[in-house]
């Protein structure tokens, strides 16, 4: 049976968690869909901790965070798509990988439910073939940490209706967020286009000699008011992420600029990737 307001969230890592636990803050009847019944878990217990911890400081009631950590259901059965009128597509950023998970769920898609993919590199275009009807799968595009960042980017494909368009913003406001809309895919779409040739040009003063990676976070952070430097932010974002995203953007755009540089690549072949293995640009 599909609710009015049912959203399935397919992909359990710290993204699609918290993109779940936002919306049912909301009020959202949530079906958080996971490939392993410990990520799941994991996405629960990080969930209650950070909603619990809002109840302490009397920022959040604590039946309505009860109530929100209720309205989620873990599951490992793509089936429950079915109950959806929005699904969020939130899998790891491997292209097959995505495209495989996109044609799954469109199958399961009921009528009147829109499909958005959370993907930071891949516009809907690219998983528009592995869909019935492409009039309702666009860009839905959140940021790290997503129970905090309030910006949506909402991305308009050539195949998505305007009717799609306007239910994604209409969504990401229903769940407290600003949505912006972006009328045309590009890559990185706004935010990430600008973020991560700042954070290339961080990379480059670090490499070169110029500032030292504390210092250069403290210089961005004092000057330029980002909450935190950009080698905090790689760290909080996962450096395979931003590797990935880099390679892409070179790969989509022909620009040099986006190719990822030895003191990051050097980092990830070492398998030091940031906050999620507790080594990385600033965290040891
Ligand atoms: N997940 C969820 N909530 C978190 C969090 C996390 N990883 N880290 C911190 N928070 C919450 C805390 O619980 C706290 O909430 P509370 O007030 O309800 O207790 C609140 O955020 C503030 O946390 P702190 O006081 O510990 O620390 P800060 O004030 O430094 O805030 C931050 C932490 C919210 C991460 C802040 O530094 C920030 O906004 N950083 C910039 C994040 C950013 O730019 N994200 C975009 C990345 S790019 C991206 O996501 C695109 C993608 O495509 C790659």
């Amino acid at each position: 049976m599909t609710g009015e307001r049912t959203l399935a969230v397919v992909g359990a890592g710290t993204m699609g968690g918290q993109i779940a636990y936002q919306a049912a803050l909301h009020a959202w009847d949530v079906r958080l869909i996971g490939r392993r019944e410990e990520r799941l878990q994991d996405a629960r217990s990080e969930a209650s901790k950070l909603l619990r911890r809002r109840v302490e400081k009397g920022r959040l009631d604590h039946d309505e965070c009860e109530a929100a950590l209720a309205r989620v259901v873990l599951t490992t059965e793509l089936d429950h798509v079915t109950e959806a009128t929005v699904v969020i597509e939130s899998v790891a950023e491997d292209r097959e990988a995505k495209r495989a998970v996109i044609a799954d769920i469109a199958e399961r898609l009921c009528d009147e439910a829109i499909l958005g993919t959370n993907s930071s590199t891949m516009p809907s275009s690219i998983l528009a073939d592995r869909v019935l009807d492409p009039s309702r799968l666009l860009n839905v595009h959140f940021f790290n940490p997503p129970l905090v960042m309030a910006l949506v980017e909402v991305v308009q494909g050539p195949h998505t209706s305007e009717d799609s368009t306007r239910r994604a913003m209409e969504f990401a406001r229903s769940i407290g967020k600003t949505p912006v809309l972006v009328a045309r895919e590009t890559y990185g779409f706004i935010a990430n286009r600008i973020l991560f040739i700042a954070l290339q040009e961080a990379m480059r003063l670090v490499q070169d000699g110029y500032v030292s990676i504390d210092d250069c976070d403290l210089a961005v952070h004092q000057a330029l008011g980002w909450p935190m430097g950009p080698f905090a932010l790689a760290d909080l974002v996962g450096l395979d992420v931003v590797e990935a995203i880099l390679e892409e953007g070179a790969r989509q755009t022909g620009d040099s600029r986006w190719e990822p540089l030895p003191l990051l690549r050097d980092r990830v072949q070492r398998g030091e990737l940031g906050r999620k293995t507790g080594q990385g640009f600033s965290v040891s």
